[in-house]
Order: C-alpha cells, then structure tokens, then sequence
C-alpha cells in the first residue's frame, strides 16, 4: 500500500510504539543483544522520518522501562550511551525537520548526564512544529499515576486544588506530558500481547496492532499496514455506531 492510498483523515494523531525484540532478534543471528539495540536505534530515525511524513503529530517510543533495571548492569549502560549518542548524533537533523522532542518518565532518576543532554536537546528542538518525537525512558505507566496523584495531593494540600476539583481533564494535565494528544494506536513489536506498563492511563481507547516482527526489522511497510488496520477499525467509544441495530430490552 503507498501513501497516496492512506487517507489523511483516518492517519493516527498520536502513534505509541513498545519497541520490542532488539535481543531475540540478535540472538537469532549469533550476535549479543546490545547489537540488537544499536540496530533499533537506526529503526527509531526511519520510523520517525516516515511517521511525520504520512501525517502523525506525535510518535511516543517506549525506549526504556522502569523494570528494565532489573536486567545486567551491562545491558542497561549500554542503554545509556545509546540514548546519549542518539541525542548528539541526531539534534540537529530533528532541528532541521521541525521535531521536538520531549522525553516522559523519572527523568531524575536517570544518570545525570543522560537527563542533561536530554533537557537540553528538549529545550533546542522546542521550536519544532511539525512532530513530537516522545521517548518514554525509565518510564513505567503506574510511576505516572502516581506521581500525578502526588502532585495533585501536594497541591490540595497547598490549597490550590480542590478534591472535588478533580476529574479526567485535571489528572492529564498532571501527567507526564500535559499536552500529549489522545492515543490512537499503540504498535508493538516482537509479538508479545501485552502492554508491559505502557502508558496504560492514555491507551484506555487506544487502538492495538501487534507484529511478530522485531523492531530492528520494522519499516515504514509495517508502519502502513499498522495505519492501514487502524483506519478499517470502527471506534465506538462505548457508544453505538453505524448501522446496527439493537432491540430493546423488554
Ligand atoms: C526492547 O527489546 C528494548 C528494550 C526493552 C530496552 P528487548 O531488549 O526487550 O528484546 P527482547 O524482547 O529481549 O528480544
Ligand atoms: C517493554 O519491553 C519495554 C520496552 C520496549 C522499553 P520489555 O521487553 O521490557 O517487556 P516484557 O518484559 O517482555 O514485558
Ligand atoms: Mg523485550
């Protein structure tokens, strides 16, 4: 399927992707796991590049989980340094193609230089207008939650909140990202069917679509049939839609 046959109305505003695989995928090639993680890393430019091409206003990647530290010390710095050579390298093309990006998580809890470099490439692409690049890094959806519920107890007790004030609306803008669009379609590689702590609070009507394809294997295709799948999907919202008809009860 190529672009042209994609219609804009239906392309996702807001696209998560739970990019996973990168170690099953250099496994089956004899090759250590962080080989697998430096190839995603080139999987994340591309998919980037075509997702503000075709019309999506945010990609939220999730690129690191708060139960990722259970894995070796290894592995996980790695990690680190892969996030700070992507930050550098990329800057300036994300500058150049008018990307911001914003990264959601415990950012404090990260190696300093890492929550550093990323504040600031934040704060050098904060211009950019035409996507939202989102990394999601020591992110977990349930550290979300809570540190919203803190805030928001924080400022009851400040005075500035009310208990009764709060609804929907109020809780996300105490979220990571205040001005995240709604989910649309959350993507995830590698086959497995679950969320794994994955912006579980905005994914409450969000779209799923899974491959068994690792992420280093993703491509701007898969990325079509994933729009493709989610344009045929009939969102009711918990209401009735179309023609169907119910009888009444009784
Ligand atoms: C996803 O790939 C990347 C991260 C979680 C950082 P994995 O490293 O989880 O790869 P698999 O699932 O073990 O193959
Ligand atoms: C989810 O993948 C986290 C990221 C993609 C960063 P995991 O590999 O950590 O998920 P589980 O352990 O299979 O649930
Ligand atoms: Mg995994």
């Amino acid at each position: 399927m190529s672009s042209s046959t994609v219609q804009r109305a239906v392309i996702p505003r807001h696209i998560g992707i739970i990019m996973d695989g990168n170690g099953r995928w250099a496994l089956e090639r004899g090759r250590p796991r962080i080989v697998g993680h430096r190839v995603g890393a080139s999987t994340v430019r591309r998919i980037t590049e075509a997702a503000a091409r075709l019309g999506v206003n945010q990609l939220t990647l999730f690129a690191f989980s708060t139960e990722n530290w259970k894995r070796p010390a290894g592995e996980t710095q790695f990690l680190m340094r892969l996030f700070l050579r992507f930050l550098s390298s990329d800057e300036r093309v994300l500058i150049e193609r008018g990307i911001r990006l914003h990264a959601i998580g415990r950012l404090h809890e990260l190696p300093d230089e890492v929550r550093r470099e990323l504040l600031r490439v934040m704060e050098s692409t904060s211009r950019g207008d035409r996507f939202t690049l989102c990394l999601a890094v020591n992110y977990g959806a349930r550290s979300e939650i809570v540190d919203a519920c803190r805030a928001l107890a924080g400022r009851a007790i400040a005075g500035s909140v009310q208990p009764s004030d709060i609804d929907e609306a109020l809780f996300e803008g105490a979220l990571y990202q205040p001005d995240m669009p709604p989910l649309d379609l959350v993507i995830r590689t590698g086959g497995d069917m679950r969320l794994s702590n994955f912006l579980l609070w905005q994914a409450a009507y969000a779209e799923l679509w899974i491959t068994p394809d690792c992420w280093p294997d993703f491509s701007e295709e898969h990325l079509m049939r994933a729009i493709d799948a989610f344009a045929t999907r009939e969102r009711r919202f918990g209401a009735l839609l179309g023609s169907r008809e119910f009888a009444s009860p009784g």
